[in-house]
């Protein structure tokens, strides 16, 4: 039986092998990554996954053979639309398909939703990810990031 965290979800989508569901535990490692990966762009504290959690949002991580986290994802679902809020691969995991993976379990939570994202219009690699799942960029949300202040492409992918 899979656990679950926060509010339960009434139907708990496949998890796919090698990933797992986020358990209150491993926010702190969450919030090591977030500092690593998203520096001045204001990254998320302990008490912001606690509230992702509260609020029953969906939180898979993935572990390395030394059992630390080296890859999350969260997707908020709302009715008939699902956002991705993050995700992240440290850095030494990248380029390794991990990100891929994870974007594909969110996609598969998020069923027959249409999804939606915000980027920084300067991460390359991101878009490259998120263009080559299906997302296409619908508008642009100025000084989005703070406090650096930068530019975010919003994407969506069609149900
Ligand atoms: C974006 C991120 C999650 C991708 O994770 P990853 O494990 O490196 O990605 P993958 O190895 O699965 O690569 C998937 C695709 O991403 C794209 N990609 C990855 N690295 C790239 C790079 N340096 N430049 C351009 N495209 C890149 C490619 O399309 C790649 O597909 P391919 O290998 O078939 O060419 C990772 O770079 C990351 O954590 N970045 C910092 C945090 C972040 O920016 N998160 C997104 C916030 S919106």
């Amino acid at each position: 039986m899979i656990s679950t965290v926060g509010k339960r979800h009434d139907r708990q989508p496949p998890i796919a092998p090698g990933l797992e569901i986020l358990d209150w535990a491993d926010i702190p490692a969450l919030v090591d990554l977030e500092e690593i990966l998203f520096p001045g762009d204001s990254p998320w504290t302990w008490q912001m996954f606690a509230g992702e959690l509260e609020a029953g949002h969906f939180y898979v991580v993935h572990r390395d053979q030394d059992g630390a986290i080296d890859g999350y994802a969260g997707l908020a679902i709302t009715g008939d639309e699902a956002e991705v809020h993050t995700i992240g691969v440290r850095p030494a995991a990248q380029g390794a398909g991990l990100g891929r993976k994870l974007l594909r379990q969110l996609i598969s939570a998020a069923g027959d939703r249409r999804m939606l994202l915000e980027v920084r219009t300067d991460n390359d690699a991101a878009i490259g990810l998120y263009a080559s799942e299906g997302f296409t960029r619908v508008g642009i949300r100025r000084r989005y990031y703070q406090p650096s202040g930068a530019d975010a492409y919003t994407m969506a992918r069609p149900k």
